[in-house]
């Protein structure tokens, strides 16, 4: 890692452990750099540590074991009101018995700032979160929306270089969710903070992140950018986890550089992208998302030729999607832009469908019930 690269790492997690009870590890062995500015997402399943990493790295818990360090300083012994790290959290938490202005004025108050700078910090604040008119209402007299604004605002009013958010938008309808995503990352842009976020929504992961990290049973599974977490998943876990997917099982025939040749249990052979595979022989699962298989001539050029029956069509305005048995699988899904389905296209019809080795993925398998 050159010098440059070393300055822009803000938070260091090192070999970082966590067990409650002295017996399990919740998480298991963390090592993550979160560089300077960065929108960074924990994303993963109920359980899976991403609050208690989040909690280890604001203090209000120890790690068992490793270092975190915050600025190149390890933090371990800092009590969580001197890392200089501002909190969201789903319940907003905001003091009941202050207006607005003195829910925002108490961290810097408490950080003993004088009261012409306090008045002028939080006028700013709330302009950045446009509640400039709400200034004197109480907790009890806003919307959700408001709360979590004023939440949001309260945790960016002292300019920390860190702002940590667990679930922040859970508590919200689904359209104020997503207005308040796209403030957020605005805002993150604005003022070029750091953000860790936590969620196990993964459309707002995708939509709001510079880097998206992947937690399960304590570990990280893959930490890339949005684009790449969902066309290049590294294991079954993530190509299920983030988006739809298509999973064919199979056996490993031959491995050729980057590619590879998969048998399914019917005999069908797929020629895919080797990237997570054991030996020849070695089970496999094979990972297809729904928007890249073609059908009909569109299958035309494709590496991977099948046919499918089509079982049925779900409407869902500008897409449908369209349940076929392919290869035995009963529920073998294809996404199909309103635009490109053969109106003539009827349950019962065999069709031609294919995809490119580029959009298959033979990865770990995936030991399934059905
Ligand atoms: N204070 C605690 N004492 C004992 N066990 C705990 C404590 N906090 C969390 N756990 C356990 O640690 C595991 C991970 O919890 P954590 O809150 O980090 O998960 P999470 O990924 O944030 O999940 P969620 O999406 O449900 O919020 C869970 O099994 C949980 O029961
Ligand atoms: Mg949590």
């Amino acid at each position: 890692m050159g010098e440059s690269q070393v300055n822009d790492v803000l938070v260091s997690f090192r070999g970082v452990q966590k067990s409650y009870d002295g017996e399990n590890l919740i998480v298991k062995d963390l090592n993550l750099d979160i560089r300077k500015g960065e929108f960074l997402t924990l994303l993963g399943p109920s359980g899976s540590g991403k609050t208690t990493s989040l909690m280890m790295l604001a203090g209000f818990e120890t790690p068992t074991s490793g270092e975190i360090l915050l600025a190149g300083r390890s933090i371990n012994n800092v009590p969580p009101h001197k890392r200089d790290i501002g909190m969201v959290f789903q319940n907003y938490a905001l003091f009941p018995h202050m207006t607005v202005a003195e829910n925002l004025a108490f961290p810097l108050t408490v950080r003993g700032m004088n009261k012409t700078d306090v008045s002028e910090r939080v006028k700013r604040a709330l302009s950045m979160v446009q509640l400039d008119t709400f200034r004197n209402r109480y907790p009890g007299q806003l919307s959700g929306g408001q709360q979590q604004r004023v939440a949001l605002a309260r945790a960016l009013v002292f300019e920390p270089q860190l702002v940590l958010m667990d679930e922040p938008l859970g508590a919200l309808d689904k359209q104020l969710r997503e207005h308040m995503q796209m403030e957020i990352k605005h805002l993150h842009q604005r003022l070029g903070v750091t953000v860790v976020y936590v969620t196990h929504d993964q459309g707002e992961a995708l939509t709001m992140s510079d880097r998206v990290a992947v937690f399960h049973q304590g570990e990280i599974q893959q930490i890339a950018p949005p684009r790449e977490l969902y066309e290049e998943p590294k294991n079954t876990f993530v190509a299920n986890f983030i988006g739809e997917n298509n999973r064919l099982n199979g056996r490993l025939v031959s491995t050729d550089g980057d590619r590879c040749v998969v048998e399914l249990a019917r005999g069908e052979k797929v020629n895919a992208l080797a990237v997570n595979v054991g030996q020849a022989g070695e089970p496999v699962t094979l990972s297809v998302r729904p928007e890249r298989v073609l059908l009909n001539s569109a299958s035309d050029s494709c590496s991977n030729r099948f046919s499918g029956r089509v079982a049925e069509f779900i409407y869902l305005g500008d897409h449908v999607r369209v349940r076929l048995e392919v290869c035995g699988k009963a529920d073998f899904y294809v996404k199909q832009p309103i635009a490109d389905l053969d109106p003539a296209l009827a349950v019962g019809d065999v069709v031609p469908l294919g995809w490119q080795v580029e959009h298959v993925r033979a990865l770990d398998p995936l030991l399934e019930s059905a």
